[in-house]
């Protein structure tokens, strides 16, 4: 299985295994990082998935939606890898990501 390597907001990382067909952020959360809210469930609509993500993935990574990108405006804390996490499907092609999860807004 393909690997994430997820970076929590204290700085650590940890490398977690993910099955096919789960977005970013359900891999996150479904590996108890509980800091990575994703209070709308996936739906686009809270930006509380919000990761930055390793900019040498960017070209892999799915164009981001105009909806994705006016959330992230409404964030603090965004940065030119700002992503919102539900937003990516994990693909094998992602294998070996590095993503750390955004301060909280
Ligand atoms: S989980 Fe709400 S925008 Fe991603």
């Amino acid at each position: 299985m393909p690997k994430l390597i997820v970076v929590n907001r204290a700085g650590e990382e940890s490398e977690v295994q993910v099955e096919d067909g789960l977005t970013v952020m359900e891999a996150i959360r479904d590996n108890g990082f509980d800091e990575l809210l994703a209070l709308c469930g996936g739906c686009c609509s809270c930006a509380t998935c919000h990761v930055q993500i390793d900019p040498s993935f960017k070209d892999k990574l799915p164009a981001m939606s105009e909806d994705e990108d006016d959330l992230l405006e409404s964030s603090d804390h965004r940065e030119d890898n700002s992503r919102l996490g539900c937003q990516i499907p994990f693909t094998a092609d992602l294998d070996g990501l590095r993503v750390t999860i955004a301060p909280e807004d």
